[in-house]
């Protein structure tokens, strides 16, 4: 463990930026990521082992077989969260360790896993926030069809059954899905995630599909456990046109309609955006929408997940020289460019203002409703220094002025009630395999040692003093 010097200056002192009283800070992660232990207690490959297995896929030909060994190192992993503070820890259920093959019913020697783990969350006073849903399809699932079919949801609301069945009497926050955009458009849409799929016709049924599976797991949710607070996490995001230019500006409505309005309209309003549906007529017709799905889709929710890494800048690329192609069905008539300023380490702009820029619009467009920050954090090449510690300043600055924005944000009238960062601990960061750190905790993948980072020292004292400095 690092001795340290934690930047006192970025702390909250008497008139500085305080949240509010039970605001949540937590952090987040996600099965896949950290588990390991993917054979063990019965558990079956996800979409997620098979993908990793493909040569090419995966940088390093990584893959999440071993992880950070989560699966048997979770006491000492809540006992790192309760040395820091936390209040709250987002984690993710795998359904293939939940339902072996996909399959109906219930293997519990893999629900007993996340039982433990939320009775061991809870006796170090940590708020348990479960995801459903990040990103580990049973691969039984996909091999006869995946989200490309209807009949999906109804495996995935018999799924939520089970888990809230075990968990939900002590689970405060479900989200039933992480970032849909990314299951669509990354894993069926141009096929950079598993399962590698590259249509954008299945990306679009595939959102559909998500949609409905959500639908679905609110309504056993809220049957299951009345008391909890229920939504999902999406990745929604600032798009800013490059210039004001008609053609730029129109660009950016194309992309904010199929990376947030595609997902938070059915949601939150019962519909689809007719702009999104004009824009991709190319692909589809929408005849998978029947009667009365949105009516399943907007099945109410508490709360609303925003996760948030960066800002996009689009323009319109012209017909005669289409952009390179893209998670998204665009015709190749929108093109992506460089955003000015400082990157992390997976070249990812660093913006704050992105963040108070979603969490206000989506106040402003959809009402009040109460936001989770449930993901946001920064890869940057973290070492463990001579002296044994971590010293990631970055990280410090990077969260300390996304800490401002949100504050800015909720100060403008945002109903923010927690903040988690992403992550616990150096994780599988997907396709890139484990050259990418994001972990408060530092995690030597030889030998599994974890280390507080200066970043986990100073954000103890962020909790602990409710707020950080304007500076
Ligand atoms: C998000 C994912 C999360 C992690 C971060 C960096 O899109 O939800 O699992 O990989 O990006």
């Amino acid at each position: 463990m690092s001795t340290l010097a934690v930047p006192q200056a970025t702390l909250a002192t008497e008139s500085d930026l305080r949240f509010p009283a039970g605001f949540w800070w937590g952090a987040a992660t996600a099965a896949y990521q950290i588990e390991g232990a993917v054979t063990e207690d019965g558990r079956t490959p996800s979409i997620w082992d098979t993908f990793s297995a493909t040569p090419g896929k995966v940088e390093a030909g990584d893959s999440g077989e071993r992880a950070t060994e989560h699966y048997h190192r979770y006491r000492d992993d809540v006992r790192l969260m309760a040395d820091m503070g936390l209040s709250a820890y987002r984690f993710s259920v795998s359904w293939p360790r939940v339902q072996p093959h996909g399959r109906a019913g219930v293997n519990l020697r893999g629900l007993d896993f996340y039982d433990r783990l939320v009775d061991e969350l809870l006796a170090a006073g940590i708020h348990p926030a479960a995801t459903l849903y990040h990103w580990d399809l049973p691969q039984a699932l996909e091999d006869v069809g995946g989200w490309g079919r209807r009949d999906i949801a109804d495996r995935f609301a018999d799924y939520t059954a089970t888990v809230a069945g075990r968990l939900g009497d002590r689970v405060r926050l479900w989200n039933t899905l992480n970032e849909p955009w990314c299951s669509a458009f990354l894993g069926y849409g141009c096929g950079a995630h598993a399962p590698g799929r590259a249509d954008y016709h299945d990306a679009l049924v595939a959102t559909h599909h998500l949609l409905m599976a959500h639908g679905r797991a609110v309504e056993v949710l809220r049957a299951t456990c009345p008391a909890a607070q229920i939504g999902l996490a999406v990745n929604a995001g600032a798009v800013r046109p490059v210039t004001d230019h008609p053609a730029d500006v129109d660009a950016a409505r194309r992309i904010d309609g199929l990376l947030n309005r595609i997902f938070l309209d059915p949601v939150l309003r019962g519909c689809y955006p007719s702009d999104v549906q004009a824009d991709t007529a190319s692909w589809t017709d929408w005849s998978f929408v029947h009667d009365d799905d949105l009516t399943i889709i907007s099945e109410p929710i508490d709360a609303l997940g925003i996760n948030y890494y960066q800002p996009d800048l689009v323009g319109a690329a012209p017909a005669d020289r289409p952009g390179p192609a893209t998670p998204y069905p665009t015709d190749g008539r929108v093109a992506f460019h460089p955003k000015p300023g400082p990157v992390t380490d997976m070249g990812w702009a660093i913006d704050p203002s992105g963040l108070q820029e979603v969490l206000v619009r989506i106040t402003a467009d959809y009402g009040q409703i109460p936001i989770f920050i449930t993901e946001n954090g920064a890869a940057f090449p973290d070492r463990v220094a001579a002296d044994g510690a971590v010293h990631d300043a970055d990280r410090i600055d990077f969260l300390h002025r996304h800490f401002v924005a949100a504050h800015e944000a909720l100060s403008g009238g945002v109903d923010l009630r927690g903040y988690f960062v992403w992550s616990l601990l150096d994780n599988f960061e997907w396709v890139h395999g484990y050259s990418r750190r994001f972990g408060l905790v530092h995690v030597d993948y030889d030998t599994q040692a974890r280390t507080l980072k200066d970043s986990a020292h100073w954000y103890r004292g962020v909790i602990a003093a409710g707020g950080v400095s304007r500076r």
